[in-house]
């Protein structure tokens, strides 16, 4: 699997999710065993670039190659801007978004509203790609299957594309009607992949290792991307990498490994964001982890506790306690995934 010059480790990436894949969730993704990791999307307004919340999304710091960065807004000049500016800043590959409903982004006619206008479309993809070609950039496009059931342009806008000189594209599998809602479909992306002769991602609903062979396999597609699947549970990249190579599934992670994992995130996350906003930010991903691995009464406890907690050594405390706790829980704490001990 290649994006222009980069060659990838495998065919599974985590897809870009703002406020969830930032540095260091991204990091831990691809240590254990994502291929590729998108950054969550960065404004092409210049006048926020400035701000915390940017700057922290343009952090790269100890990442691995290839780092993609992905741009999204409504401007072609801008968005050229944007991909100069992000380039500066140590980003290797340029996504472009057309793939977010969110109404921040669509009321600008950014995101999955671009779609709709497919000349604006194509005018940001030639300004995107005139402005990384000549630093040897590659352009990548991430969009849904079209904006409504009745206007499934994403081919048209996919063949368009590759004209331009885009060097791979995902789809998720819906409209930007449909938002999250119904179950993703990926005859779209299989009829994307017999027109384009660049690599095409599979994207949405794919949360499993059986899921992403399955969809492999009937769409041609080049890779698959996971979001929500991937919220609190990292390590399902590994247990992809393992059943696509061997057919058989890998056994699930011990909580030894678990608790190492988090400990590592948490650490990473409130260098990133500092005490104050790491520890509220870092609640989230600390209550999908206890969902993820099923972690039963002492979840609950736990989510509590953290959400309650000010200050990084109380949440780093709680994390060690739960894995305490846990071993002298009653077997019938324990999680429906059979943890190893
Ligand atoms: C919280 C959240 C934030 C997201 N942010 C972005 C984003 O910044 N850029 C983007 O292209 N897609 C974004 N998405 C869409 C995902 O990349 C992905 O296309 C979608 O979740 C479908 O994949 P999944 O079913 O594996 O989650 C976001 C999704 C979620 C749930």
């Amino acid at each position: 699997m290649r994006i222009g010059p980069y060659s990838l480790a495998n065919q599974l990436f985590v897809a870009p999710m703002a406020g969830v894949t930032d540095r260091p969730f991204r990091k831990l993704c691809k240590q254990l065993g994502a291929g590729y990791a998108v950054s969550e999307m960065v404004t092409s307004r210049p006048d926020l670039w400035d701000s915390l919340k940017t700057s922290r999304r343009a952090n790269h710091e100890g990442e691995d190659a290839p780092i993609a960065v992905q741009i999204a807004g409504t401007d072609a000049t801008m968005m050229a801007d944007a991909a100069r500016y992000n380039i500066d800043r140590g980003a290797q590959i340029i996504d472009i978004n057309m793939g977010c409903p969110a109404k921040k982004v669509c009321n600008k006619w950014a995101g999955s509203a671009l779609m709709q206008d497919e000349a604006l479309a194509l005018q940001i993809v030639q300004a995107v790609v005139a402005a990384c070609s000549p630093r040897g950039v590659p352009v990548t496009l991430k969009m849904r299957t079209g904006w409504a059931a009745r206007a499934k342009n994403a081919p048209a806008i996919a063949l368009a594309a590759e004209s331009a000189g885009v060097a791979m594209l995902t789809i998720h599998g819906r409209t930007r009607e449909q938002g999250y809602k119904g179950q993703a479909e990926h005859d779209t992306v299989a009829h994307i992949k017999s027109r384009v002769s660049i690599p095409v991602v599979a994207n949405g609903d794919i949360n499993s290792p059986q899921a992403a062979r399955d969809v492999l396999a009937r769409t041609g597609a080049d890779a698959v991307m996971v979001g929500r699947a991937a919220q609190g549970r990292p390590w399902i990249f590994r247990e992809m990498a393992h059943f696509l190579a061997t057919g058989t599934e890998l056994a699930p992670p011990t909580r030894s490994e678990l608790k190492t994992w988090m400990l590592a995130h948490l650490h990473e996350h409130y260098d990133l964001y500092g005490e104050h906003t790491g520890v509220r930010s870092a609640r989230k991903h600390l209550g999908w982890y206890v969902q993820s691995f099923g972690a039963g009464g002492l979840g609950e406890a736990f989510r509590h506790r953290i959400n309650g907690a000010t200050t990084c050594d109380a949440q780093l405390t709680a994390v060690t306690d739960l894995f305490d706790d846990w071993s002298e829980a009653p077997a019938t704490d324990h999680s429906p995934w059979k943890m190893a001990a």
